[in-house]
């Protein structure tokens, strides 16, 4: 088997569940270390049954607690990696939560908790990321590239989305962030893209479709007609890490199933 990232160590940020425990999955099939981050004890179990799937696969890699959104702990947890594997390769920058309510009885700590993990919490591991990249420069044993960071957007970096501004407004801010890091740091050979997943089946849009009646109504927003698994998110996560796509920079790769055609329009307009 052809393995794109052999060797490489890639810190997968809200791994324990979802989207970032399948980019796991993917990233150790394709040959790198990973770090399954998740946020906080509860979240333990979860994060070492990533693991052990991973690990009885033939993968190799561990846990690591951080909430993304405090300094102290995103430090430490890349301070840890580095002494662990000698240095950072690949950050998924994925942790990321809803707290939806209509806008007028939004509370601060909603929108403050939203901002706080799926932006701030973003902004704090890429800052890790890139002053360990800067350190190393490019190895070509390991990769092309300095390093790779994928931020994990959302369609709604484009698509409005009533009764969720906290989450809207960060992802609008992952593709500004996104942007501006890859405009400064592509001259270092720092590869800076974002994945925006469309409707992925995991816990954070359950009730999008686990009725039949939820289930039809989502499918109505899908062209391409399935639900999303986080597989097709891993898959593009390995081809945006790999040097593959080694002249892809600052680019939103949607995967989405078509929900970002406008579907309304298909016999309408
Ligand atoms: C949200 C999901 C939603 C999907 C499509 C994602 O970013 O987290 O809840 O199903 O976008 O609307």
């Amino acid at each position: 088997m052809d393995k794109k990232l052999q060797g490489q160590i890639a810190i997968i940020t809200g791994a324990s569940s979802g989207i970032g425990a399948g980019v796991a999955k993917s990233l150790s099939a394709a040959g790198a270390t990973v770090v399954i981050n998740y946020p906080v004890a509860a979240a333990k179990d979860a994060a070492e049954a990533v693991l052990a799937e991973i690990k009885t696969a033939g993968g190799a890699g561990n846990t690591s607690m951080c909430d993304v959104s405090k300094e102290d702990q995103v430090q430490k947890m890349f301070a840890d990696t580095v002494q662990q594997y000698g240095t950072v390769d690949i950050l998924i920058n994925n942790a990321g939560l809803q707290k939806d309510s209509p806008f007028e009885s939004m509370s601060l700590e909603q929108w403050n908790f939203v901002l706080g993990v799926n932006l701030t919490g973003q902004f704090l591991c890429a800052r890790e990321a890139i002053r360990e990249f800067l350190r190393r420069g490019v190895d070509p044993k390991r990769s092309r590239a300095a390093g790779k960071i994928i931020h994990m957007s959302s369609v709604h970096e484009v698509i409005p989305w009533a009764g969720h501004a906290n989450y809207a407004a960060s992802k609008g801010g992952i593709l500004m962030l996104m942007k501006t890091l890859a405009q400064e740091f592509a001259w270092k050979k720092i590869r800076i893209n974002s994945i925006c997943p469309g409707a992925i089946q995991t816990p954070i849009n359950r009730s999008a479709w686990d009725t039949p009646e939820a289930l039809k109504s989502l499918l109505t927003l899908i062209p391409y007609q399935r639900i999303g698994i986080p597989e097709d998110i891993g898959n593009a996560a390995v081809w945006l890490c790999s040097d593959d796509s080694d002249y892809v920079n600052g680019t939103s790769l949607f995967v989405d199933g078509g929900m970002t055609l406008y579907p309304g329009f298909t016999e309408n307009g």
